[in-house]
C-alpha cells in the first residue's frame, strides 16, 4: 500500500517540535507493515540542501504565482517529495515566521500552494506512484484534504492527524476566491470558520478519518476547555476520530548508542548513567550535587506551562536541587528563567535556543524531567526521558495522562510506576510535585525502581504503527466496497 504523507516538518531536515519527530519517525515503523510512505515537504532550505538526489516530476509556471518545481528524492533515509518554491520557502526565517517570530503574511498562500500539489499528486500527478492514502497532518497540510474532496476526480481515502488545536490556520474569508475552490467549500461542511476560513476545520471535516495524538486530548478537544473553538466539530465528527498515542524512533532516542552522550547505558547497567550527570552539571557550570536535578528541554510557551514552572523555581532553590533549562519562547519567560538564573547561579543554570545534542545530554544526565504543561496532545518528551531513566514529573492532561503511571501507593506496590502526575496544573500543584519529588528521590530504592519501570517501558511505534496500518486497511477496504 503507498500513503502519501503531508506535513510542513520533517526531522531531521526541519523541525519546531514533536510533529516532526512523528512525520520523520512514522515512515519508517509503518515498513513492516507493508506501508510504502512517501512525505510531501515545503522546500525549505535545510530539506534543498539535505537531499540525495532530486528529480524533477512536474512543473509550475505560475503556481499561486511563484513558480515550483516538484521533486521527489531522499534525504536522512526519507522517500520525500520536495515542492521546490523557492518565492514561497527559501526564507531566512523558521518554517512559518520570520527572524522576529512574526508569522508571514502570506501564510495562508504558502500552505494552499502547498496543498494543491499534494492534492494533485494524490490524484495520480506522479507517473508510477499513486497513492491509495493521503494522511495530512496540522492545518499547514489540512486544506490538501479540502483540494482532494472538491477538486480531484480521483476518490483517495483521506486521513487528518490532529497534533495541536491551538494552531487552527485562521484567515479573512475574503482570501476563499483565491484558493481555486468551488463556492460550496465555502459552507459549514468546508472551510467557513466563525466568518472566516479555517484550514485545520476544512481538514477536519473533508477527512473521512481523524487522528488524534492521544486518546485523552482527543476526548478533551471535544469539550470547549481544549478544542479551542473546534469542539463542535470534533463532536460532530466523533465516530470518525480515533486516539492513537505517538511512538518514539527508538533508534534516534537510544541511551545504549547515543552518539551524543559520552556515557552510553541501557536499563541493565544504570549505573553506568552517573558519569553522564557529573557531565552534564559540568557542561552547565552548576556544582556537583547529591541534590535532586530537574530539567526542562521545552517552547517556553503558556501552553507548556514553563510560567508556572519559572514561578516556583526558588522550591528547588529551597531543597538545593538544581534546575536545567533548554529551549526557547515567549520573551517574558525567556526573560524570567534568564533572571532566576542570575539571583540562584548555583541552581539554575539556562541555555536558550534547542539543539538536538544538548537535549540528548540533557535527558541522559539529569534526574526528572518537569512537562508541566496546561495542554498536551501527546508529548514526546516525557517518552524520551523515560527511555534514558530521567524521571518523568508530569501535569495530568493529554498525553501526559496516559504515558506516565503516576507513583501512587497502589502503583509502587505493583512495581508499575513510572513517574509523578500533578493536577491541578498550576504553581500550587507544581510546588507539592516538586516536593513530592524529592521524598522519592530520598528513597534511593523506589527512585531507582521509577528509572528501572520506565526505562523498560516499550514507547515504540511498534503499537500505534499498528493501529495507522489497521486504519488505513479498514479505509481503502470501504474505498473498495463504495466502489464495487
Ligand atoms: P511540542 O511538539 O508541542 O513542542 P513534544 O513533546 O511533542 O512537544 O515535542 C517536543 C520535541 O521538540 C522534542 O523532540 C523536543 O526535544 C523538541 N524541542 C523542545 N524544545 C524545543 C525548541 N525550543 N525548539 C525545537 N525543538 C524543541
Ligand atoms: C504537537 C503537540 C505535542 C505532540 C506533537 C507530536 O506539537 O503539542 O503534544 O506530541 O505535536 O504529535
Amino acid at each position: 500500500m503507498n500513503v502519501l504523507s503531508v506535513t510542513a516538518e520533517i526531522f531531521p531536515l526541519v523541525k519546531t517540535g514533536g510533529l516532526a519527530d512523528v512525520a520523520g519517525s512514522l515512515p519508517k515503523a509503518l515498513k513492516s507493515h507493508g506501508i510504502r510512505m512517501r512525505t510531501l515537504v515545503p522546500g525549505y532550505r535545510s530539506v534543498i540542501e539535505s537531499l540525495d538526489d532530486a528529480t524533477p516530476v512536474a512543473r509550475y509556471d505560475s503556481l499561486f504565482g511563484e513558480t515550483a518545481t516538484l521533486l521527489a528524492g531522499r534525504a536522512a533515509g526519507l522517500e520525500l517529495f520536495v515542492l521546490d518554491a523557492p518565492g514561497f520557502f527559501y526564507r531566512s526565517g523558521g518554517p512559518y515566521t520570520d527572524e522576529h517570530g512574526v508569522d508571514y503574511p502570506d501564510n495562508w498562500k504558502r500552505f494552499a500552494a502547498f496543498c494543491f500539489v499534494a492534492s494533485q499528486i494524490a490524484g495520480g500527478l506522479v507517473q508510477h506512484w499513486r497513492p491509495d492514502i493521503i494522511h495530512a497532518h496540522d492545518w499547514h497540510a489540512a486544506l490538501s484534504l479540502v483540494y482532494v474532496k472538491y477538486k480531484s476526480e480521483v476518490e483517495v481515502p483521506r486521513v487528518l492527524t490532529v497534533h495541536n488545536m491551538a494552531f487552527q490556520g485562521q484567515f479573512p474569508a475574503h482570501l476563499f476566491s483565491e484558493l481555486g475552490l468551488p463556492d460550496e467549500a465555502y459552507s459549514i461542511e468546508g472551510l467557513e470558520y466563525y466568518g472566516d476560513l479555517g484550514y485545520l476545520k476544512g481538514g477536519l471535516q473533508a477527512a473521512d478519518a481523524i487522528t488524534v495524538v492521544s486518546p485523552t486530548y482527543a476526548r478533551e478537544t471535544m469539550s470547549p476547555t481544549f478544542g479551542m473553538g473546534l469542539e463542535g466539530v470534533m463532536n460532530a465528527r466523533h465516530d470518525d476520530v480515533l486516539g492513537i498515542v505517538n511512538g518514539i524512533d527508538v533508534d534516534v532516542w537510544d541511551p545504549s548508542a547515543d552518539p551524543y552522550i559520552e556515557h552510553r547505558y541501557s536499563a541493565k547497567t544504570p549505573l553506568r548513567r552517573l558519569p553522564n550527570r557529573q557531565a552534564l552539571l559540568d557542561l552547565f557550570g552548576l556544582p556537583q550535587t547529591p541534590g535532586p536535578v530537574f530539567a526542562s528541554i521545552n517552547r517556553l510557551t503558556w501552553q507548556k506551562g514553563m510560567d508556572l514552572l519559572a514561578a516556583v523555581v526558588d522550591e528547588i532553590v529551597t531543597m538545593d536541587g538544581r534546575l536545567i533549562l533548554h529551549g526557547n519562547g515567549d520573551a517574558e519567560i525567556e526573560y524570567a528563567f534568564l533572571d532566576a538564573a542570575r539571583r540562584f547561579p548555583r541552581h539554575i543554570a539556562v541555555r536558550l535556543g534547542y539543539e538536538e545534542r544538548v537535549a540528548h545530554k540533557i535527558h541522559a544526565g539529569a534526574d526528572a524531567m518537569l512537562v508541566p504543561s496546561r495542554f498536551e496532545p501527546c508529548g514526546l518528551t516525557q517518552l524520551y526521558a523515560l527511555r534514558y531513566g530521567c524521571v518523568p514529573i508530569v501535569a495530568r492532561t493529554g498525553g501526559l495522562s496516559e504515558t506516565i503511571i503516576d507513583a501512587n501507593v497502589a502503583a509502587l506496590q505493583a512495581q508499575a510506576a513510572t513517574g509523578i502526575q500533578f493536577s491541578p496544573v498550576d504553581a500550587g500543584g507544581l510546588r507539592l510535585a516538586l516536593r513530592r519529588a524529592l521524598k522519592l528521590y530520598r528513597h534511593r530504592r523506589i527512585w531507582e525502581g521509577l528509572q528501572r519501570q520506565g526505562m523498560k517501558t516499550d514507547s515504540s511505534w511498534h503499537r500505534s504503527a499498528a493501529r495507522y496500518a489497521e486504519l488505513y486497511g479498514d479505509l481503502t477496504a470501504t474505498d473498495m466496497r463504495l466502489a464495487g
